[in-house]
């Protein structure tokens, strides 16, 4: 594949179609999964976009340092795995992973990548409003870069009972805050910064997760925080 430059208008035009083609292809599902789901390019690109910024790694550190502090072998459930980035440090610790997105596409990028760090990852596409798993099947559930934009507000919360319902002791969710007083998403809108921080440790709990620890993922001159927390579920 030709690597474009960033700035390039043909790279430009390129994203343009891509983002077109993804709006063209939800409208043609009859059921399409909710939220933004990444194929073509937007899954091709998704990385090499990326990675280079400060907060991508300030995210690997953060959870590395998490799955550095977990005991060894536990099961995880990644939801959604996009391109299995936390893959490296999850297979080295020698966890029993599980991706799931609602995207073949990124789950094909996270397959391979497993293939090329000589692991296994079990995969399922799926919606993650609806995990098609029992209660407590997982020591850990990780879910990064989802809560805070891709669904809306009312669905991302339904997506969190999920992943708490499936939780059976630890989670490492990443969301964004605000440091002033809330001003609530409506229910088909994204939280994105929408809920102060007090709120947002107000929501965790209410779905049953402690803070163990955060990990702040942006500069202190941004308004909105993004935070990796890692929580424990009450109770255990
Ligand atoms: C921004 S990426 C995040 C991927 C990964 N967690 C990361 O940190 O890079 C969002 C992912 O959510 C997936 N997705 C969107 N809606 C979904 C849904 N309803 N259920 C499961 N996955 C979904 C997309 O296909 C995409 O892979």
């Amino acid at each position: 594949m030709t690597t474009l430059h960033s700035g390039s208008p043909l790279y430009r035009l390129r994203v343009k179609w891509t983002r077109l083609r993804w709006h063209l292809r939800k409208v043609i599902q009859r059921s399409p999964p909710k939220g933004d789901v990444y194929y073509g390019d937007m899954a091709t690109l998704y990385e090499a976009e990326r990675t280079n910024s400060p907060r991508w790694q300030c995210e690997q550190q953060a959870v590395t340092t998490i799955f550095e502090r977990l005991p060894e072998g536990l099961s995880v459930l990644d939801v959604p795995v996009g391109t299995g980035r936390f893959l490296p440090v999850m297979l080295e610790r020698g966890h029993h992973v599980t991706g799931f997105d609602a995207s073949d596409e990124m789950i094909a990028i996270t397959r391979r990548r497993a293939g090329e760090l000589g692991g296994t990852v079990e995969t399922v596409l799926g919606d993650a409003t609806h995990l098609p798993f029992d209660d407590g099947a997982f020591d850990v559930v990780l879910s990064s870069r989802f809560l805070r934009h891709i669904l809306p507000y009312g669905l991302a919360r339904q997506s969190l009972a999920e992943m708490a319902r499936v939780c059976k002791t630890y989670a490492i969710i990443e969301l964004g805050c605000r440091d002033r007083r809330s001003n609530p998403p409506g229910e088909d809108k994204p939280m994105r910064d929408r809920l102060s921080h007090a709120d947002t440790l107000a929501l965790l709990r209410a779905h049953g997760f402690e803070v163990i620890e955060e990990f702040h993922t942006t500069r202190r001159f941004y308004r909105e925080m993004r935070i990796v927390f890692f929580l424990r579920k009450t109770g255990t």
